[in-house]
């Protein structure tokens, strides 16, 4: 066997550019992290070899004894690091997750009430070209035009008028915390599950920088690479006692039982077939590397770095929705400067400064075009930067945005974050 810059050199150095990219830009896209090595050595590994559908102990392949041993770290980590009863490590990612949500708890047809996609909700909570929206009735909750916050009384009147089966909480671009026991007592009253997907703020909730939703919600999803800088991935967790605070028997389907067994149906053979070994190995690393103090000092400096960066962007006369954040991102309402999302992303893009377009809610522009855009910290403050270079940061993403296309001005900013990137070092391998 050759090494892969022999064996396949043109694959290689694609990995290679893609690799310089991480190491030479300043990544604010809020959904993305940068793994450890350790991380991303599990993953290259002969794991993923082995076929193990099903679950530790309960196998459909032989040859399972250490597979099953990786997944049952894997498992016990995550339960410890939620305070979770039980957990599922097997979704190949969100979306995967989210599936085995509504495969256990809604029927084809039914209605399912989530947060409004154009304020910030994700696809797989109702966007009518995803299956949530093909398959299932999804109404929506929003933000209030003034505030850009969530309005639990207006969320409330929506549940009483169309009686959902199921309440999402969750979202990729929502910049403050969510009130659990409020939306729980609203699912209690109209009977209904309620189920969170913390895909993006899994990190900040693990280290108690949050609100806890375990403890409210029925159930809850997350991706596993984002705030909680594992490898790419998903699962599903109930909270202590979860089988209990379900509320509600669970409906008996030939040997399951009990929510746990149902929702793991869901995962397989609901929505996946072999799970990913490798993948799960990186997930106990993660989930490992989430469990010393360290994470928790990481997640507060996440904290500290988007509140530099969004005091000196409002400083600098930028209009952020809600007037600033909770959490780990932003969300830049550009009409103000007179820009949209798509010529923002492009002319940060070539200064080396890597941002998402993202419709803010109300917006008038299409989704290809959006009003603003989606600011996040997670991956910078992995890299180490603190409040003084995310400060600097809104400086420069100033200097681009105030004069798009200037290529004096894009050298310029280009040049300093090709030295603020080298005083950071990122990744010094191409593959592990
Ligand atoms: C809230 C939320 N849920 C689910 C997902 C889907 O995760 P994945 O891309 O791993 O399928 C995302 C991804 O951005 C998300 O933001």
């Amino acid at each position: 066997m050759k090494p892969l810059n022999i064996q396949d050199p043109e694959i290689y150095s694609l990995i290679e550019k893609e690799t310089d990219r991480q190491n030479f830009n300043i990544e604010l896209i809020a959904s993305e992290n940068f793994a450890s090595k350790a991380v991303i050595s599990a993953m290259g590994t002969a794991l993923t070899n082995k076929y193990a559908e099903g679950l530790p102990g309960k196998r459909y392949y032989g040859g399972c004894q250490y597979v099953d041993l990786v997944e049952d770290v894997a498992r016990e980590r995550a339960k410890l690091l939620f305070n979770a009863d039980w957990v599922n490590v097997q979704p190949h990612s969100g979306a995967t997750a989210n599936m085995a949500v509504y495969l256990t708890l809604m029927k084809p047809g039914e209605t399912f009430l989530g947060f409004n996609l154009a304020h910030g909700g994700h696809l797989t909570h109702g966007s009518p070209v995803n299956f949530s929206g093909i398959l299932y009735n999804a109404e929506f909750y929003g933000v209030d035009k003034e505030t850009g916050r969530l309005n639990m009384d207006e969320i409330r009147d929506k549940a009483l008028k169309v009686r959902p089966k199921m309440i999402s909480i969750g979202a990729s671009a929502y910049t403050r915390d969510f009130d659990y026991e409020g939306f729980r007592s609203i699912a209690d009253e109209v009977g209904a599950f309620l189920w969170m997907d913390m895909a993006h703020t899994a990190g900040l909730i693990a280290a108690k920088l949050l609100n806890d939703p375990l403890p409210h919600c029925h159930v809850v999803t997350t991706t596993t690479h984002k705030t909680l800088r594992g490898p790419r991935g998903g699962m599903v967790l109930i909270g202590k006692d979860g089988e209990n605070t379900m509320g509600k028997v669970a409906p008996k389907s030939g040997r399951l039982k009990n929510w746990s067994e149902l929702f793991d149906s869901s995962v397989f053979p609901g929505a996946i077939g072999g799970p990913l070994m490798h993948v799960i190995a990186a997930k106990a690393v993660s989930f490992g590397e989430a469990l010393q103090p360290s994470f928790k000092t990481y997640q507060e400096q996440v904290l500290k770095n988007i509140q530099a960066l969004a005091k000196r962007l409002m400083e600098l006369g930028y209009k952020l929705v809600s007037d600033g954040t909770d959490n780990h991102l932003i969300l830049v309402d550009l009409r103000s400067k007179g820009l949209n999302g798509k010529i923002a992303e492009e002319v940060l893009e070539k200064a080396q400064i890597t941002v998402n377009k993202n419709m803010v809610p109300y917006d008038t522009e299409s989704p290809f075009v959006t009003s603003g855009i989606r600011v996040g910290s997670p991956a910078m403050t992995t890299r180490g930067l603190k409040e003084a270079e995310f400060t600097r940061i809104a400086e420069l993403m100033d200097m681009v945005l105030s004069n798009p296309g200037n290529e004096e001005i894009t050298y310029k900013v280009g040049a300093e974050v090709n030295e603020l990137c080298s005083k950071f070092p990122l990744y010094n391998f191409v593959t592990v």
